[in-house]
């Protein structure tokens, strides 16, 4: 990394981690300076922020640490046959307890698709989209994850989609930079640190995949977004022959 990048990533960091901390410092400082005067039910209010800026701080970290690996060029893929249903299946039944307003939809067009990959890598693809569609969509809208052979049988594509806020056509590259958030009306109610896609897009392209966006408007103000990975199928004949010759 140059020294101005790291300087930039440095004072990203910083202010990513800053306003959390400040509004758990602010939060407990009035606390504990005001117990007496508050009631429970503010309390409570205080806690919920502490815990949720908790937790954001803990998820910055973890993408940072995936960031870090990433870049670490000994970071370890161990690529198997993945089945690629349970994985969807257990990504769509946390992210749905995370989102309970939401309904979720698992579309599959193959039998038993099987995919060369790494499975905790995938899962962490298969989490980040399916948490993208819940959080930029409306609430009783439906997230679907739909999975089907491309024409040419060599790749398994799978879809996430959402009815949700969007992104225009000038931000399809911007989203899969570092910390870049788009400016919606939701960006501003849920929290993230703008690496997710970033993360996604390397972990795809290290497993021999591609990713892609496209939103189109459904009504007014109302996008249809998806978002396509497509992976190389498992086929153990071909990819032994493609390891000899490497
Ligand atoms: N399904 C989606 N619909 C609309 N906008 C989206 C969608 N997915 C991503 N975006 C936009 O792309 C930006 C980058 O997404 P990314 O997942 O990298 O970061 P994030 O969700 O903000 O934070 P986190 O690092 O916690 O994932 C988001 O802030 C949002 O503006
Ligand atoms: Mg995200």
């Amino acid at each position: 990394m140059s020294e101005q990048s790291y300087e930039d990533f440095i004072s990203t960091v910083s202010h990513e981690l800053r306003t959390p901390l400040t509004s758990i410092r602010g939060f407990s400082q009035t606390m504990l300076s005001s117990w007496d005067k508050l009631d429970d039910e503010s309390k409570k209010k205080f806690l919920k922020i502490i815990e949720e800026q908790s937790n954001r701080l803990i998820s910055l970290v973890e993408n940072m640490l995936s960031v870090t690996k990433l870049h670490a060029q000994h970071e370890k893929f161990v690529f198997k046959k993945v089945d690629v249903m349970p994985v969807i299946n257990s990504v769509v039944q946390i992210i749905k307890t995370q989102y309970p307003n939401h309904k979720f939809e698992i579309v599959s067009h193959i039998n038993n698709p099987a995919i060369l990959a790494d499975k905790d890598k995938f899962q962490q693809v298969m989490m980040n989209l399916t948490e993208n569609a819940a959080k930029y969509s409306f609430e009783n809208s439906t997230v679907t994850v739909d999975c089907s052979y491309c024409e040419n049988c060599e790749f398994i594509s799978l879809k996430v989609k959402d009815e949700g806020v969007g992104i225009s056509k000038e931000n399809y590259e911007t989203i899969f930079k570092k910390f870049a958030r788009i400016d919606n009306p939701l960006t501003r109610k849920v929290q993230g640190s703008g690496l997710g896609l970033y993360i996604t897009k390397n972990i795809v392209e290290k497993m021999h995949g591609v990713i892609s966006v496209n939103s189109r408007e459904i009504a007014g103000g109302k996008f249809e977004t998806e978002f396509e990975v497509k992976f190389p199928v498992y086929n153990p004949e071909k990819q032994a022959v493609e390891k000899c010759r490497q």
